[in-house]
């Protein structure tokens, strides 16, 4: 069998992505390989939403060139964003790649690879393709949470951003395709979902007839062995008030939502085009904690977007403190090829957004810190996954609102359970507990327990 080495950068949809290529090529006798100087393809998905994303690409290849002298036969592909970004610069840049392709190339990708095997000169694949849901061909069945996209693409145009570029136009798969894949998941004993999409709750809308995600996430409730359901990213404009009911009302949807702010001040926020004002998001975040007791919130941020002032940057930490998210993922503001804030002419130094985004993690982690010790006494519901990094004798599993707990199983076998478990130390990132018991309740008794 000759055999692949799969390298993926970026989201989780990326992950989606590779599993899916890996699922392909199993069936064209590539079998996966952890490693890179034995493999005869070497795939690298790739991620353009930073620079400093695309340098690490650039550099992993850099190191590949010396293989290849090694095996001439080695076939190098790239795929994913920056592929679709970048197109023939990799070509230019990388002159030991044999194949760039696109996401919406994916369901040939067998096809590619020995078209570029074939032709010993490069590939080079970026055009629009149809939307296919790729179901059924997961290559490890032997896991308990799986990402599931349900649409493809972003219509917002923030002026940040390359996923416009990169994905395409908004694209949502139909309902019953996405149950079956689903389901066929729950067969294989995964227990959690994650629906995904770059703007996940605009799910829909294009489809005929019309539906939404507060639908689509019912029919997911009613698939046996599923335990929990979660989804990725919302855009604040697109939150609706029959999606905030869902996340009350619909016993297997987690309490917890990332909803990325990006900036606190309304000046940003204009130049942005988020669609949406400081208040807006403040009135959105009421009906949430109002709603669904017990959320746990997290968002993105960036620092030092262009024409940032420091009473700009104070306004995103006042939203921060005020609102209290959970956890939060800040970026430097990052200039992309072909959006519009890369050419807006008040760039913020690399100082001052340094500087600018170790505040917000300081901030970030304080407030985190505060949050986890109100936890300290709680009872909470657990899904076990695994063993704690720092000690393997402890068992590891998260909470519906996403927090890990390490905690001692007895011994016990408990992978893939849910579990009560009484949260006794909170540490800076996780925390610590007792098990209490295992629980047997699905529904809407296990409210109980929220975490
Ligand atoms: N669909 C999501 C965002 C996907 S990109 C949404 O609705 O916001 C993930 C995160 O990367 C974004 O939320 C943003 O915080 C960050 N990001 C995107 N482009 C960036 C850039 N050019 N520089 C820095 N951070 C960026
Ligand atoms: Fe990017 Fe804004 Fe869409 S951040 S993914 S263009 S919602």
């Amino acid at each position: 069998m000759a055999k692949l080495h799969l390298i993926t950068y970026g989201c989780q949809m990326n992950e989606y992505d590779s599993e899916r290529v890996a699922g392909l090529l199993g069936r064209q006798q590539y079998e996966l390989t952890d490693r890179e100087d034995e493999a005869d393809l070497i795939l690298i998905n790739t991620c353009a939403i930073r620079e400093k994303a695309e340098e690490k690409v650039f550099s992993r290849l850099g190191r590949l060139r010396g293989l290849k002298q090694k095996n001439p036969g080695l076939v190098i592909g790239v795929m994913g964003c920056m592929a679709q970004l970048q197109q023939s610069a990799i070509l230019e840049r990388a002159p030991e790649v044999d194949l760039v392709f696109g996401s919406p190339s994916i369901s040939r990708v067998g096809e590619l690879v020995e078209r570029a095997r074939r032709e010993r000169r490069p590939v080079l694949e970026t055009g629009e393709g149809a939307l296919v849901k790729l179901t059924g061909i997961l290559p490890r069945p032997d896991r308990l949470k799986a990402f599931v996209t349900v649409m493809e693409g972003c219509d917002k145009y923030c002026t940040f951003c390359v996923v416009p570029l990169t994905r395409g136009r908004e694209r949502s798969h139909a309902p019953e395709s996405i149950l079956e894949e689903i389901r066929g998941l729950a067969e294989q004993g995964y227990r959690e979902v994650t629906l995904l999409g770059q703007n996940v709750n605009a799910y829909g809308k294009d489809l005929t007839p019309p539906t939404d995600l507060a639908a689509l996430i019912e029919l997911v409730n009613d698939i046996d062995g599923i335990e929990r359901i979660r989804f990725t990213t919302s855009n604040p404009v697109n939150l609706t008030s029959r999606l905030i009911q869902a996340l009350r009302d619909v016993p297997k949807a987690c309490e917890y939502l990332h909803l990325p702010l990006q900036s606190g001040s309304d000046r940003i926020l204009e130049r942005m085009n988020r669609g949406y004002t400081r208040a807006r998001y403040l009135e959105l975040i009421a009906d949430l904690q109002e709603t669904v007791p017990g959320l746990a919130l997290s968002t993105d941020l960036i620092a030092g977007f262009p024409g940032e002032t420091e009473a700009d940057f104070e306004a995103t930490v006042e939203m921060v403190e005020r609102v209290g998210y959970d956890s939060l993922f800040a970026f430097r503001y990052s200039p992309r090829p072909r959006t519009p804030a890369a050419e807006f002419p008040d760039q913020v130094p690399d100082g001052d957004k340094a500087r600018r985004l170790s505040r917000l993690l300081e901030v970030a982690n304080a407030i985190q810190a505060r949050k986890n010790a109100a936890l300290e006494g709680r009872e909470m519901e657990i899904l076990v996954d695994g063993v704690s990094k720092k000690d393997p004798r402890q068992l590891a599993g998260r909470t519906r609102c996403n927090r890990v707990v390490n905690f001692d199983g007895g011994g016990r076998r408990l992978y893939g359970e849910l579990v009560r478990v009484r949260i006794t130390q909170a540490m800076p990132h996780s925390l610590r507990g007792t098990l209490v018991g295992e629980s047997a309740m699905i529904g809407t008794e296990r409210r109980h327990y929220v975490g």
